[in-house]
């Protein structure tokens, strides 16, 4: 029995009967621009995330480009973030004018470091960006104490954490609601995921929302009106259609990860040579990823290979060690948790839909390799 490292095609089969005919309505209606179904959304993922606007956008990237935009960063403004995360973190950085500065992750979360955000803020820093990694939230009480101490702004790259949660003073604190502005993924893949690209920005400042929604149809909110220079980033109403119809599901998706993640962690407790994920006794996990940390990755990656047990590597190189960052000046060892764990780390199947013969399937696929 072979196990896909992900299996859309087994979501769509539960779910067809509900989003098919919410598709339909858009078709019927042609109204493919900007439709109802959109502002229908945002309201929702911003109730989610404790948050009083939802602003729709093309893909996550454009989630979080669109806020580094609205800092209107000058060069050598800097915006301190994770190495350890998906191009699109510092990449949307660097094209809104700014300067990603990297600092290390913490080894048991991968999440970014408090304490090396801390020591990295200078006088040029903007914003922080942390990434709520595989699902996880960071730790962002010590992150917003930061950030207000220096008076920049903090915005969330939840793509990974739609729904997750931080118990933080005895209250559970959602992504998405601490953070200035915070930005959604709703790639196919994600928690919770389109039918292709898009994305949302969620925030609680008005005049924030304002701008987003701007920058998001050329620069004017009122048509042939332009404020500034923004660019095409709507979300299609397709898309919406789509995401309203599946985030009823959401929780529950979110739930049999975390059931598939307790199974794999207990199952895999003898073998000495993985390190199942820790989860930080404050966070709900939504376990966008299940990565372990593994002793020799490498021969392991091949060895699933050839049982054909779906797994994958993020992040195999971090990203203050790829080419197109050389300029920064960051050197092998200049980050080494993040090193560290970009030779280690290793992601298995954890789709709601396994089966829980699939799951031993690739329990005892690890057990026979360690063995
Ligand atoms: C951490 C992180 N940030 C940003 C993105 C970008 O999202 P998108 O692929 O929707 O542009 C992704 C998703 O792929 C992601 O995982």
């Amino acid at each position: 029995m072979n196990v896909p490292m992900l299996d859309l095609v087994a979501q769509y089969q539960t779910i067809k009967d509900d989003v098919l005919p919410a598709m339909m309505k858009v078709v019927e209606t042609q109204q493919f621009i900007m439709g109802s179904s959109i502002p229908e959304l945002e309201l929702a993922v911003a109730q989610l995330s404790h948050a009083r606007h939802g602003i729709g956008c093309a893909s996550g990237t454009d989630a979080l480009l669109l806020p580094l935009k609205v800092l209107n960063l000058k060069p050598g403004d800097e915006v301190i973030t994770t190495p350890f995360t998906f191009f699109a973190t510092a990449g949307t950085i660097h094209n809104a004018g700014g300067t990603p500065v990297f600092v290390d992750i913490l080894p048991d979360t991968f999440n970014i470091d408090p304490a090396a955000v801390k020591r990295a803020m200078t006088s040029h820093t903007r914003a922080i960006m942390p990434v709520h990694l595989y699902g996880q939230m960071a730790d962002m009480l010590e992150l917003m104490a930061i950030a207000r101490s220096r008076n920049v702004k903090v915005i969330e790259d939840a793509a990974q954490a739609i729904g997750a949660r931080r118990k933080i003073d005895g209250e559970w604190r959602v992504a998405g609601e601490l953070g200035w502005v915070t930005g959604y993924s709703f790639f196919p893949s994600k928690n919770l995921g389109a039918w292709g690209d898009a994305g949302m920005m969620v925030t609680s400042d008005d005049a924030a929302a304002d701008r987003l929604k701007k920058l998001r149809l050329h620069g004017g909110a009122k048509q042939y009106h332009h404020d500034e220079v923004g660019t095409n980033s709507r979300l299609d109403t397709l898309q919406a259609a789509v995401l309203l119809a599946k985030l009823p599901h959401l929780a529950q998706w979110s739930a049999k990860r975390r059931e598939h993640a307790a199974y794999y962690t207990k199952a895999l407790a003898d073998v000495a040579e993985v390190k199942a994920p820790f989860v930080d006794p404050a966070n709900e996990h939504i376990f966008h990823q299940y990565t372990l940390r593994a002793q020799r990755r490498d021969d392991l990656q091949a060895h699933l290979k050839k049982e054909g047990i779906g797994h994958a590597v993020y992040y195999p190189i971090p990203l203050h060690r790829q080419p197109c960052f050389a300029h920064l000046g960051y050197k092998e060892g200049s980050l080494p948790q993040a090193e560290h764990a970009s030779r280690e780390a290793i992601s298995l199947p954890i789709y709601p839909e396994l089966t829980r013969p699939q799951l031993d399937r690739v329990i005892n696929a690890i057990h026979g390799f360690y063995r």
